[in-house]
């Protein structure tokens, strides 16, 4: 995938997760894409709850894999947090609207992104998350 990875972060437990959820609601704008990597039970959708939580959500977030898409609003900007596990290829994404989601000036968390990496741009902010060498702590590399 060739990413230029720019900042690391070592989490050792849930309340890590949030700082770095509130990190990095600190550096995001309007119409931000986030790409969030990273395999079944690394925390993908729990970061996605925090990032909420920073964004004003109220509603509880769940993962959308069976709805491909849910839609929250914040504060000031609405969420759509995507799963796009169950998507074969970008055209899947089309044919759910996915892209007017991407453009209509909210914040798009997306989980599974490599199944439509076709059609992210340029601008999309990837997050990485793996495991530590301990195999417990969490390891997560952005591109911004
Ligand atoms: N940094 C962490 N430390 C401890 N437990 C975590 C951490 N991140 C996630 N978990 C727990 O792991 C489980 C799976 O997380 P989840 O966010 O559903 O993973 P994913 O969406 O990547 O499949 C949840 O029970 C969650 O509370
Ligand atoms: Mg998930």
């Amino acid at each position: 995938m060739g990413q230029h990875f720019i900042n690391q972060f070592i989490i050792s437990d849930l309340n890590d997760l949030e700082k770095f959820a509130k990190w990095v609601y600190s550096r995001i704008n309007a119409s931000d894409i986030i790409a969030l990597e990273g395999d079944l039970g690394v925390g993908k959708t729990t970061f996605t709850q925090f990032f909420a939580k920073s964004m004003g959500v109220e509603e509880s977030v769940t993962s959308p894999t069976f709805n491909i898409v849910k839609i929250y609003r914040g504060t000031d900007l609405t969420l759509y947090h995507f799963d796009a596990y169950r998507l074969k290829n970008s055209e899947d994404f089309f044919e759910i609207g996915g892209e007017d989601y991407l453009e209509a000036g909210g914040i798009s968390i997306i989980e599974w992104p490599s199944n439509i990496e076709k059609i992210l741009p340029e601008s999309t902010k990837w997050i990485f998350m793996d495991y530590d060498e301990d195999m417990i702590k969490r390891r997560i590399r952005c591109t911004f």
